[in-house]
């Protein structure tokens, strides 16, 4: 029997490049598609050598509607899709808002409506922001959605109302949508990690590229919040954990074990740190100060979130294995590689 072939959508992002090598070594045959918005081809290359096969890769965007439908044309027997590729930076959704509703929103539909009519597999992208500030912690599936706080999380909203609806619709389609806590650190290999483009906007990245000398200094953004040392909490997940539970979430709908064709689970490490807290992680593992200066709260910030991840255990079996410390580590050996590499940020 021939290996199951699968669509991986944003593939050579953060969370795409670490899911293709999950699923590569699990023995699929991964087709990459990514329109390289935010991501470099020679990630491609890298993938390679980590995993030694070099996945069929096509640079276009999915909004382009004819070139989802040719793509699938060609591959009459791919029907599961992993569906990373997204617009994700929160700020610029709040400046650009059209700009995320047509990208996030379009590309879904693009390859839901190429793969409409036969019995199709999707795991989709999802997030955290889709709860906004939850009055009780931990957030469960069950905890109910907030009013969205930017374009991009009500794109994420919207697009898991897609899905649900369309799971109606048609009972040949098999979904399940992962809701992304806080994805940071990097590939054992530090061949693959996170690439941002420009001024990071994220924690991580901002503290890895303080250090190595990139930002003079790290903004801890607010002091005065309502947690044990007034800065903000965060469910940091690494992401080689996130991209196995892609690969459970396939074996599941392989099997049939759904419970019902669109289900959704919360990805983090049901702890909440705060954001001294991972800065302290990172000096200690690194023996790296990070010279950061505390400032007033980013707005749009909420003040904590951390997952129950007791769906994902019990019913995909999945158990983040690494720490915040093993996160740390690996995006500093990442940080140090990027720097020997420099053609991975070229433009
Ligand atoms: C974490 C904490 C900041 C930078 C994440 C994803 C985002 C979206 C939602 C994807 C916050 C603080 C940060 C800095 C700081 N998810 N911080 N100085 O906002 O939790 O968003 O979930 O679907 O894409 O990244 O993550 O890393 O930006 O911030 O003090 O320079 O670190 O204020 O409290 P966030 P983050």
């Amino acid at each position: 029997m021939g290996k199951s072939k699968i669509l991986v959508t944003g593939g050579l992002g953060f969370i795409g490049s670490h899911t293709t090598v999950e699923l590569i070594r699990a023995g699929y045959e991964v087709v990459i598609v990514d329109d390289l918005s935010n991501a470099s081809e020679k990630v491609l290359d890298n993938i390679e050598k980590i995993a030694s096969i070099r996945p069929e890769f096509h640079a276009f965007d999915l909004c382009e509607e004819s070139r989802v439908f040719d793509l699938f044309a060609r591959h009459p027997d791919m029907d599961m899709v992993i569906h990373f590729a997204a617009s994700k930076a929160v700020g610029e959704s709040v400046e650009n808002p059209l700009l995320y509703y047509h990208n996030n929103l379009y590309s879904l539909i693009n390859v839901m409506r190429a793969l409409k009519g036969k019995q199709h597999k999707i795991v989709f992208s999802s997030s955290c922001t889709v709860y906004g500030q939850p009055e009780i912690l931990p957030v469960t599936e069950g905890t109910p959605f907030q009013p969205a706080e930017s374009p991009y999380g009500n794109t994420k909203q919207i697009c898991e109302e897609i899905l649900r609806d369309t799971c109606k619709a048609y009972p040949d389609q098999q979904v399940i949508s992962l809701r992304y806590f806080n994805p940071v650190g990097a590939d054992a290999s530090a061949l693959i990690g996170e690439l941002p483009i420009g001024t990071p906007a994220n924690l991580v990245p901002f503290i890895t590229q303080t250090a190595v000398g990139i930002r003079k200094e790290l903004s801890v953004f607010g002091n005065d919040y309502n947690t044990p040392d007034g800065t903000a909490i965060r469910d940091f997940i690494h992401v080689t954990d996130l991209a196995k539970a892609h690969v459970l979430a396939l074996d599941r709908m392989l099997k049939g074990k759904q419970k019902s064709n669109f289900e959704f689970y919360n990805l983090g490490t049901g702890k909440g740190y705060s954001v001294l807290e991972a800065i302290t992680s990172f000096e200690r593992v690194t023996g790296v100060k990070v010279n950061y200066k505390i400032v007033g709260r980013r707005s749009g910030d909420i003040e904590k979130i951390y997952a129950d991840t007791g769906m994902a255990d019990v019913e995909l079996g999945w158990k983040p294995e690494l720490g915040l410390d093993d996160m740390m580590r690996s995006a500093w050996r990442w940080q140090q590689y990027i720097q020997q590499h420099p053609e991975l940020t070229a433009t």
